[in-house]
């Protein structure tokens, strides 16, 4: 199925000439003034999330534009592609269904589906097995990318809903440091080892299973069936590593939208297999708010415009993510790969040369913390950022005062982005009309947490349909693994033959 490209729409070019026109000079304190119902049209509730657009730099002619741009993209085709299995990843050949991963027993006639129901409620009932177990007390998740950012993520998102008793250790990167730093603290009595790998090839997450095996043997462990689990879609390689308890997924699944399959795992020891189920209830229902409302209505769709309003005809170049929660520290990372992984392509679907800007630049911290270090930038700086504030109404602690003074800040940091000051100039003139989307949560739970990833997952897949990309693979990433495995053994034999200068000067440098 070949859609249109954004560029080639006519809406794009009624866009380019309203942002000459005046789009792209919207005035936010204008706007507000002009409509008294502004922040009514321009924020929703969807599923578990309330959003708050109205401090973006749109218009009423600027949203009916976008609109007719996704029209004339077909994106509801391709959206429903995606809900019907078709094979829209279509340089891997592959169906895109995380999605199906979340959709209720009996709830879907998709083939998998079965298998998928039945892979869950194993998974659940080991998580639920080793949560049971008081002699295992350490969990270590070896993987990397969409293989521990997820997990790692929504672990230290659902803090408050961890087992007492467990502890959780992340172990991602090939640098010995970090699994050299875990294997510190541990037993291997009391350890249980889980090797996430989509392909159970990553060079970085095989180096550690391996190291952890050994450690786990040379401290005198047995018994490495009950002691490794392993996550994988390829469980043959899995078994000749050692390791006979597995939990399967299937290649549908992309690496970076895995944490609600067999890679969900920790999290499911971590919040019970209740609150697993919580977690994918949640993220099904905004699939279901993707998949049906309206596009003027669909917060995934106005969220991925917007992203295309900036990224194209602003022309800004990164997003803020602010969490003003400090269990989400990780999210911020866990966007990057999502969004700039799946979206950071400089081709088309058909490898035609884009003409466009695609993926912006990720990157944030929780508030207040960022406040404090480069929110100078974001209200000062010759760039303009939008930010996206994520705050919770409700706190999961009783200690008096904190949670109204972080809430103030959050609503004080999206006020005077947009209001600014101009009683004063030169250095203490804050120009203001700086964009930002505000996203409430009523509490941060496996429900609502769901929820928000779906909505950044599905938003993601409208400005990459919309470019006309392919999400769902990631050539840029197999470069640099090629060019290490060629120069791993030349650290050992000094070999610079056939070597750029810099890298041969370096490498001289690092040779032993
Ligand atoms: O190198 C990138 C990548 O393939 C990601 O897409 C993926 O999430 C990560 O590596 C880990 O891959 P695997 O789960 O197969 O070890």
């Amino acid at each position: 199925m070949t859609r249109p490209r954004c560029d080639q729409t006519a809406a794009w070019g009624a866009l380019g000439q309203h942002f000459e026109s005046k789009g792209g000079r919207l005035d936010l304190r204008e706007a507000f003034r002009s409509d008294a119902d502004r922040f009514e049209a321009l924020s929703q509730q969807a599923p578990h999330v309330f959003a708050d657009l109205s401090k973006n730099l749109v218009d009423t002619a600027t949203q009916a534009l976008l609109l007719d741009m996704a029209r004339e993209c077909r994106l509801e085709d391709h959206r429903d592609a995606m809900f019907a299995g078709e094979p829209i990843n279509n340089t891997e050949q592959r169906a895109v269904k995380h999605w199906l991963l979340r959709v209720p027993k009996g709830a879907s006639r998709d083939a998998d589906a079965a298998e998928v129901h039945a892979t869950l409620d194993a998974m659940l009932a080991y998580a639920e097995q080793v949560r049971g177990d008081t002699a295992i007390t350490d969990i270590v998740n070896i993987g990397i990318g969409g293989s521990d950012l997820g997990p790692q993520m929504a672990v230290a998102a659902l803090a408050e809903f961890v087992l007492p008793g467990k502890r959780f250790h992340f172990v991602s990167n090939v640098d010995g440091h970090e699994l050299a730093g875990v294997l510190r603290q541990l037993q291997p009595q009391s350890t249980l080892f889980l090797i996430a790998s989509k392909t159970f090839t990553t060079i970085e997450t095989m180096t550690n299973a391996r190291s952890a095996r050994a450690w786990f043997e040379g401290q005198g462990g047995t018994d490495v069936a009950r002691h490794f689990a392993a996550l994988t879609t390829n469980v043959a390689a899995a078994r000749e590593f050692g390791i006979a308890t597995t939990f399967g997924f299937w290649d549908w699944v992309g690496g970076r939208y895995s944490m609600w399959s067999a890679i969900g795992l920790p999290i499911a020891i971590a919040i019970g297999a209740a609150g697993f189920r919580q977690l994918l209830a949640g993220a099904h229902e905004m699939d279901r708010h993707f998949a049906t409302a309206p596009l003027a209505s669909n917060l995934p769709v106005r969220l991925g415009l917007l992203d295309l309003w900036y990224r194209n005809f602003h022309g800004f170049t990164s997003r803020s993510i602010a969490p003003y929660h400090s269990a989400l520290r990780r999210l911020p990372a866990y966007l990057q790969q999502l969004e700039m992984e799946s979206n950071g392509k400089r081709v088309d679907a058909q490898g035609g040369l884009l003409s466009m800007a695609t993926s912006p630049v990720l990157w944030g911290e929780p508030g207040t913390n960022g406040q404090h270090a480069y929110f100078q930038m974001l209200h000062q700086g010759t760039d303009v950022v939008p930010v996206e504030f994520i705050a919770v109404k409700q706190a999961l602690h009783d200690l008096p005062g904190h949670h109204s003074q972080l809430l103030a800040n959050v609503l004080a940091q999206a006020q005077a982005l947009m209001s600014g000051k101009a009683t004063e100039g030169g250095h203490k003139h804050f120009p203001g009309n700086r964009p930002s989307t505000f996203f409430l949560l009523e509490r941060l739970d496996p429900s609502s947490l769901g929820a928000l990833l779906a909505l950044y997952e599905h938003r993601v897949f409208v400005s990459g349909s919309l470019w006309g990309i392919n999400s769902f693979d990631q050539w840029g990433v197999e470069l640099g693994k090629v060019l290490a495995k060629d120069i791993a053994p030349r650290l050992d034999s000094g070999d610079v033959s056939g070597l750029d200068a810099s890298t041969a000067g370096l490498l001289r440098r690092l040779y032993r």
